[in-house]
């Protein structure tokens, strides 16, 4: 897997380079202590996400980056989920937890990259994402792939943390942007570089707790 490139925010500034690899190095180090590191922090963000899918008429999501699955469990059993993830490592603890759980409003959980999706257009009522758009390489690639697999008048959440523009906040993410392709992720991430597209009509922007450093995106499919 080679090097992906960068996308540009719009007044942003070009964000810092991840590739696939950094990536699934990151990933494969996090696997172990996941759920209970970085997991435990957004386990309140990921159930307010869930929730809101759970509003949803009975129809199949994908959700990418579904890492280590601590967001399967939570789903209603009326919704049919497919999971992908680039690590092998994350998604062998998520089949442990189908497996372990009993989960079986879960259809498939594939090795895939989200910015090239092997589903065919329109192939979901809903997509998720959280805490995945500032680690992929290419954030642009991972917006249109969701567009494109989820059908017209279907929902698009997204979860993340973006990145303000003044204060202290702002100095420190600046400061870690510079660690990016270690961290695994772009702490400096605006949140126009998610927005704007015009087959996805942003219906809903809210905070979500923990520590007010995560942000819920809602977009109907137009
Ligand atoms: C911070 S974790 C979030 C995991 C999960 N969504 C959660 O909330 O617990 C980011 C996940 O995105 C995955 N990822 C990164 N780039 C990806 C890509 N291009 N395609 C699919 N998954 C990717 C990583 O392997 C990792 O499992």
């Amino acid at each position: 897997m080679g090097e992906t490139g960068n996308m540009d925010a719009p007044g942003s500034g070009s964000l810092a380079t991840i590739n696939d690899d950094h990536v699934v190095a990151a990933y494969a180090r996090w696997a172990p202590i996941y759920d209970w590191s970085f997991g435990a922090f957004t386990r309140r963000p990921c159930r307010e996400a869930v929730a809101e899918m759970n509003t949803l008429p009975p129809g199949r999501i994908i959700e990418l980056g579904v890492g280590t699955g601590i967001s399967l469990p939570l789903y209603d059993r009326k919704h049919r989920i497919t999971g992908v993830d680039l690590s092998r490592e994350m998604l062998a603890r998520a089949r442990k937890r189908v497996a372990e759980d009993g989960l079986s409003h879960v259809e498939a959980l594939e090795v895939m990259d989200a910015g090239a999706l092997s589903f065919e257009d329109g192939a979901f009522d809903a997509a998720m994402a959280m805490f995945v758009i500032t680690v992929v390489p290419d954030p642009g690639k991972v917006m249109a792939e969701m567009a494109r697999v989820v059908r017209p008048g279907g929902t698009v959440i997204l979860v993340s943390h973006f990145s303000v523009e003044t204060g202290p906040r702002a100095v420190v993410e600046r400061y870690m942007a510079r660690f990016s392709s270690r961290l695994g992720w772009r702490p400096n991430f605006p949140i126009e570089t998610v927005l704007g597209r015009p087959e996805l009509r942003l219906v809903e922007r809210r905070p979500v707790k923990s520590f007010d450093l995560f942000t819920l995106l809602r977009f109907e499919r137009v």
